[in-house]
């Protein structure tokens, strides 16, 4: 069982839209994955809420999902939930989803995790928490074991201005970076509604009708999104495994 996470100082960097994408590419798959919520919004319980509607299921039964408040959990608990998990051998992946703070909880929870995302926004603000964010993840591996960690940049425009350029290129520079990009789109936005991508595709293919139709090359194209990352992510993890 492959556990992967997304970390950032502040908020609203893409932590969860990414990992959101992360599991559209796991059932695309036909793999399954247990899904930890450890941020008090809840935005997984929010994605499987409006992935079971009353008139379509875009849910999959090789998910699970819990919410473990990390305000009122103990990282002994969070530990003893992921062995159980990958000892019952049911899950390809574990993905935690935090929230956007510096909290200890989720400075440790890197140490569980093999990939730990750190997604980027081209944006001054965003590039002043990067080195701060990198700094806890060498400053853990001083004291310990941890997992890899890679910028993704998110959030990314096909016309960027010099100064979001100039923010990519000094991000490139400083960090280690994914190639796969996240681009900012509407349905990358608002993925909370969306469903899984492969069943929201089925879903349209089996029921839209005219205009609505129109749509799902727009999906599709998500979907391709979602499976680049999460293929460069396991190419990244087993690269790793080789090295050690
Ligand atoms: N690729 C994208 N394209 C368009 N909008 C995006 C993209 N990624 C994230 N967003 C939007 O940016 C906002 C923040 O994203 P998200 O909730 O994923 O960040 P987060 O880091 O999980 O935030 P928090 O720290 O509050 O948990 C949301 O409104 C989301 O819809
Ligand atoms: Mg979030």
């Amino acid at each position: 069982m492959k556990v992967l996470t997304a970390y950032s100082h502040k908020g609203g960097t893409g932590k969860t839209t990414a990992l959101l994408m992360l599991t559209s590419a796991i059932e695309a798959k036909g793999r399954s994955a247990l899904l930890i919520d450890c941020d008090p919004h809840q935005s997984f319980g929010a994605f499987k809420a409006h992935s079971v509607t009353e008139d379509a299921d875009l849910w999959s039964e090789r998910f699970d999902l819990f919410y473990l408040p990390y305000e009122a959990t103990t990282l002994r608990h969070l530990e003893a939930q992921l062995l159980t998990a990958d000892e019952s051998g049911k899950y390809d992946y574990a993905l935690v989803n935090l929230s956007g703070t510096d909290h200890p909880f989720n400075r440790h929870v890197l140490r569980y995790a093999e990939l730990t995302l750190l997604p980027f926004a081209p944006s001054a603000l965003d590039l002043m928490e990067l080195p701060a964010a990198l700094e806890v993840i060498r400053a853990l591996g001083e004291e310990g074991e941890i997992g890899d960690a890679r910028v993704v940049f998110t959030k990314m425009r096909s016309r960027m201005n010099a100064a979001q350029s100039a923010y990519v290129e000094a991000a490139l520079e400083g960090f280690p970076v994914l190639g796969t990009q996240i681009r900012e789109t509407a349905i990358n936005g608002d993925l909370v509604m969306r469903g899984l991508l492969g069943k929201r595709i089925a879903h349209l293919e089996a029921h839209a009708r005219g205009l609505q139709r129109s749509e799902i090359p727009r999906y599709q194209e998500a979907l391709k999104e979602c499976i680049a990352l999460l293929d460069e992510i396991d190419a990244t993890i087993a690269q790793q495994g080789e090295i050690a």
